[in-house]
């Protein structure tokens, strides 16, 4: 079984063998490296030296680089801002489900009428895994934005209305793996409060947060991995199959 590791700069970037991955999209860069009898293979989300922002991000060709490469479960690592008081900078959220807001391209199935199912759009396995590896996880509904910029007070008024934490990453990302018959969940680190529930957002803000929860992180990553089952049960593998028009 091998598994596949999409992380922002700075989160689980392992020692391991360098590799490039040929896709039609373009070319990826990951490390592949031994986590007990897993092969796992990390792909940093914006590329070398965070080049590419959110709303830039080869999203197409991470995922079906991870498919090339034969990963059948992918661990999503981002960091989102809190719409709600309750969940505290410094929490670890998984999504359950989530609202798009942004305006990208959200598929492989350009040229067939493939309609995949996404009423749980994460593979039910590997997010209860996930939830189960972390301490006081705290789970609900990721809005997905466009960015690169951040939030207006006015509109996370609205979101919160909706969801729990907004995010630039999630989408198209969580979309492509089920087209491509990838199991996939999300680890979501908040690294503060969105627009209008703190005085103002810094950057540095966020920076600060991941380098303090980083290790945390890797923790709970690491034991999930250890936790996915060799053999896959759930039906993320036939969305498009059973998509098909
Ligand atoms: N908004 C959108 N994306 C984010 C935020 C935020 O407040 N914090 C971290 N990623």
């Amino acid at each position: 079984m091998k598994i596949g590791i999409i992380g922002g700069t700075g989160f689980y970037e392992m020692e391991g063998e360098e590799i490039e991955v040929e896709t039609k999209y373009g070319n990826v860069n990951a490390t592949h490296f031994k986590r007990g009898k897993r092969d796992v293979f990390f792909i940093a989300r914006h590329g070398k030296a965070h080049a590419k922002p959110a709303h830039a991000v080869n999203y197409h060709a991470n995922i079906m680089a991870m498919k090339n490469i034969g990963a059948k479960v992918i661990i999503g690592i981002s960091t989102v801002g809190s719409m709600k008081k309750s969940i505290k900078p410094g929490s670890i959220f998984i999504p359950n489900d989530f609202i798009d807001f942004t305006k990208r391209h959200t598929t492989f199935f350009d040229n067939e009428a493939i309609h995949i199912d996404l009423s749980e759009p994460f593979c039910p396995v590997v997010r209860k895994i996930l939830v189960n590896a972390t301490k006081n996880a705290k789970e609900g509904v990721y809005v997905a934005t466009e960015g690169p910029r951040l939030e207006t007070k006015a509109e996370i008024a609205m979101f919160k209305k909706f969801g729990d934490v907004v995010g630039m990453t999630l989408v198209p990302e969580a979309i492509l793996a089920r087209e491509a018959g990838i199991c996939y969940a999300s680890i979501c680190l908040v690294s503060n409060y969105a627009a209008g529930l703190q005085e103002r957002l810094s950057i540095e803000e966020i920076k600060e947060m991941y380098r303090k929860r980083k290790v945390a992180i890797e923790k709970i990553v690491n034991k999930a991995i250890e936790k996915i089952p060799a053999r896959r049960n759930c039906r993320c593998r036939y969305a498009a199959i059973e998509g098909k028009l």
